[in-house]
């Protein structure tokens, strides 16, 4: 169960309560439960990267559903944090494309350079490293989401090179590394 004991009872605030508004908007009057993951979502955000049991009672009871209901999806699904994390939440897809395409290699390296294990944040607050399933971008294998950006078409170089730049607090270009493509257009010629 989540620990929670240091934070309070969940609100949205009245911004969000907006945002509240457009994303019932989207679902029938008899689905309104499908609503449960942009609720997560952007209690997450407005808590800081993690969602507490407090702000999951408060969506179950907006949408009236069982607390079990909601605490299983937060549960479930690896983009919902339930304990807080770092600045930078570092997620490493390694499953089939990017395993084969070496991402094994990258957790490792990231695990080294930042001195974590799976699902530890370093000392310094600055990085939370995760391992999780297909992120969808298997054309561009291997890749790895930080915050709300995709890294593509990396190799260990290129990924230390984004961990120290974000450190730094350097810019960096989000997307494939290699500078051989554009988002996911062929690699060679057609
Ligand atoms: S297998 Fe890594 S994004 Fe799909």
């Amino acid at each position: 169960m989540i620990e929670n004991k240091n934070t309070k009872d969940f609100e949205f605030t009245k911004k969000n309560l907006e945002q509240v508004k457009k994303i019932f908007s989207k679902y029938p009057d008899d689905q309104k439960v499908s609503a449960v993951m942009p609720l997560l979502d952007l209690a997450m955000r407005q808590i800081g990267g993690w969602v507490t049991e407090s702000a999951i009672k408060h969506i179950s009871s907006m949408l009236n559903i069982p607390f079990i209901r909601a605490y299983e999806v937060a549960s479930f699904y690896s983009m919902f944090n339930l304990e807080p994390i770092g600045k930078n939440f570092i997620q490493i897809c390694t499953t089939t494309s990017c395993w084969l395409r070496g991402s094994d290699n990258i957790l490792e390296v990231c695990k080294k350079h930042l001195n974590v294990k799976n699902n530890q944040t370093t000392k310094d607050g600055l990085f939370t490293l995760k391992e999780v399933e297909c992120l969808g971008a298997c054309v561009n294998a291997p890749m790895v989401q930080i915050n709300d950006n995709y890294y593509e078409d990396l190799d260990t170089e290129s990924f230390l090179n984004i961990l120290d730049s974000l450190k730094e607090g350097k810019k960096i270009d989000i997307g494939p590394q290699n500078k051989k493509r554009k988002g996911a257009e062929p690699l060679g010629s057609a």
